[in-house]
């Protein structure tokens, strides 16, 4: 099926449940589902009653959507995203930011978990991602690989603008006002499910980047191919520095759980204000 026509799809199935138009799609990383629980007036779609999406393997992740109003403006949220570990495509992983781009939104704001490659930065600490380096889409696994539909985007979509500056300078102003660190710095993406080795941590470093994390790349690049802004920000959960101590899932979503109220109060504003 063509991809528009799977969009049109996903997107019937979720306006024969609610006719909420969202503005702001919302991407919750691991240990993160619950960043957005208090929604008004929430209508919630499991990923099995949506055509077309895959469902959420990893512990820490749920699987659904939900759509609702946040401090007033219209939303929908993808609770549990897709990762490429789990075995799903790139078009897979993908399919959600298609599909709130056919509900209507104009801006996507993506979290997920990252470790910190600066011993400087501890582990709570919130990172606005000004870039990135997407290594497996650069290695072929690319969501945008293969025949392009014109009507979506265009076949050589620029990415030096990819991270919206107006909304990275509203995530600064209210991290500010409410006396959060928000970092900036560079992301890298690896595929995992690995952590990563010593070595690899030195060359994630030395490509020049800030986090490294297993998602969000993706996500990115598909929302600025169909012209969407985009505002992503990393918590670290933890240290990944080539001295340190190894890296484990239940110290990232415990960080999750610690960084729940902050995160939570920075994410729900920055919405409001958008
Ligand atoms: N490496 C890769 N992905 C991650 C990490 C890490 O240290 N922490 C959270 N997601």
């Amino acid at each position: 099926m063509e991809l528009r026509e799977e969009m049109t799809r996903a997107r019937e199935a979720i306006r024969a449940r609610t006719s909420l138009q969202p503005r702001i799609g919302i991407v919750l990383g691991s240990g993160l589902s619950a960043l957005a629980d208090s929604l008004d007036d929430a209508t919630v779609i499991p990923y099995a009653d949506i055509p077309g999406f895959a469902r959420s393997t990893v512990h820490g992740h749920r699987g659904e959507l939900a759509l609702g109003h946040m401090r007033g403006q219209p939303v929908v949220v993808q609770r549990g995203r897709f990762h490429f570990y789990e075995g799903y495509s790139m078009q897979q992983v993908t399919f959600p930011i298609r599909v709130m781009h056919a509900l209507g939104c104009e801006i996507v704001i993506l979290t997920n978990a990252a470790g910190g490659l600066r011993p400087d930065w501890p582990v709570g600490d919130l990172m606005r991602i000004t870039d990135h380096i997407f290594l497996p889409g650069m290695a072929g696994h690319h969501p945008l690989r293969g025949p392009n539909d014109d009507q979506l985007g265009p076949r050589f979509p620029p990415m030096l603008d990819a991270y919206d500056a107006a909304l990275g300078h509203l995530a600064h102003a209210v991290a500010q006002e409410h006396g959060t660190t928000l970092r900036d710095g560079v992301y890298v993406m690896l595929a995992g499910p690995t952590f990563e080795t010593a070595g690899e941590l030195r060359m994630c470093r030395t490509i020049g980047a800030d986090a490294v994390g297993m998602s969000t790349a993706p996500e990115v690049v598909v929302a600025r191919h169909m012209g969407m802004r985009v505002l992503a920000i990393s918590l670290i959960t933890n240290q990944a520095l080539p001295d340190g101590s190894p890296a484990n899932h239940a110290e990232v979503l415990e960080a999750g759980e610690q960084a729940r109220p902050r995160f939570g109060a920075l994410l729900q504003e920055i919405v409001a204000r958008a």
